[in-house]
């Protein structure tokens, strides 16, 4: 079975490092080592809008914003089919026929789904009915690439195993037609959950704790010196710690036993570092030197391979119409699949028309 790779994010904002450690950067590794048949990229726009109905222009405006973060941090459209969730049709359809696979209480079960029925409260009569079944929805944008291997984060884990339902499900009923995803989760609790500048559980948009990819230098510098540590450590002889703290979750995610030589060569190892601030005796202002220069040395070929796409608007807009017309296809020949398991190609079949008439002759 060939090897398909397949991912995407929703365009609600610009992506920040806690997308960049939590997949992108995966994405990227992937591409360039090989080792599979293809590789699938999407902006999930439709998605996006199953909880902003009333914010059309927001998810509108932040394809670009995805797409030119996408090339910026190294997806090659000449490698990656890259497109745009909402110009492949065939998804809606074979949604349709997923949503015959799914209970309405397995939905509810579906922790993201869960979670937003008790935010809304009313027992979820609120709740759209797209957000209600965009699980179905993901399911459709899996299977009808074929993918083998989705790189996520762990919040898509319920989505991933509701997926797979779906398609144990429909090949129990139509015979093996649909391929069975597994995910790819991030190898480092760090990167599997990157918290926010402030510290808190989650890098997010709303809480106004994230670093994005297309910040300026002086801007990450800002944001890193502000970054939250440990309350505890006081006065710099006083023993830190490590639990919670949000610049050395950081480190963990981003530094490379290479950058002790080349920006802090006091210290071999993070793990040396580490025992240093648990002692007690080094300062956070001198780790968060550290970082910064970590990840100014990452972020900062990323911000101007952004800045140079960012003059070539339409092209980058040609590259997403060209990704999508190679997606479609696919998709097309997989839902040409699903029809002749279903035997709803009716015109094609002429077994079953022979059937029919037979039946029907006396
Ligand atoms: N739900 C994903 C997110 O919120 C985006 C997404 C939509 C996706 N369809 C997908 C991810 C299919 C992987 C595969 O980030």
């Amino acid at each position: 079975m060939p090897k398909v790779i397949l991912t995407g994010d929703r365009p609600t904002g610009r992506l920040h490092i806690g997308h960049y450690v939590g997949s992108l950067r995966r994405r990227v590794q992937l591409q360039n080592e090989g080792g599979y048949d293809k590789m699938f990229v999407f902006i999930a726009d439709a998605q996006a809008l199953t909880d902003n109905a009333d914010n059309p222009d927001k998810v509108r405006d932040n394809v670009i914003e995805v797409a030119l973060d996408y090339l910026s941090v190294g997806l090659d459209p000449q490698k990656t089919c890259i497109f745009i969730q909402s110009q492949i049709p065939e998804l809606c359809e074979l949604s349709f026929y997923y949503m015959n696979m799914v209970t309405v209480s397995r939905l509810q079960r579906n922790p993201t789904v869960k979670t937003e029925i008790q935010m809304r409260g009313f027992g979820g009569e609120s709740i759209p009915v797209g957000f209600f079944t965009y699980p179905i929805s993901q399911a459709a944008d899996i299977t009808a690439f074929e993918a083998t291997t989705v790189p996520v984060g762990e919040d898509q884990k319920p989505m991933l195993e509701q997926t797979c339902e779906i398609v144990r499900r429909f090949n129990h009923i139509y015979g093996e037609t649909l391929v069975e995803p597994s995910i790819l989760l991030p190898d480092n609790a760090a990167c599997l959950r990157l918290p926010g500048t402030d510290g808190k559980a989650k890098m997010s948009k709303s809480l106004g704790n994230c670093i994005y990819l297309s910040d300026d230098a002086p801007t990450l510098k800002k944001k890193v010196m502000s970054m939250y540590t440990d309350p505890e450590h006081i006065h710099v002889e006083d023993p830190g710690h490590l639990e919670g703290n949000a610049v050395f979750t950081y480190l963990d995610a981003f530094c490379k036993p290479e950058h002790f030589a080349e920006y802090w060569p006091e210290y071999e190892s993070l793990d040396a570092l580490k025992d240093h601030y648990t002692r007690g005796g080094l300062g956070d202002m001198k780790v968060k030197k550290f970082l910064l220069k970590i990840l100014d040395a990452e972020l900062a070929p990323i911000r101007a391979r952004r800045k140079e796409y960012e003059q070539d608007i339409p092209a980058v807009y040609d590259m997403l119409r060209r990704g999508s017309e190679e997606a479609r296809a696919t998709a097309a020949r997989t839902l040409d699949k699903v029809r002749c398991a279903m035997r709803i190609n009716y015109f094609d079949d002429k077994e079953l028309i022979e059937e029919q008439a037979k039946k029907f002759k006396q």
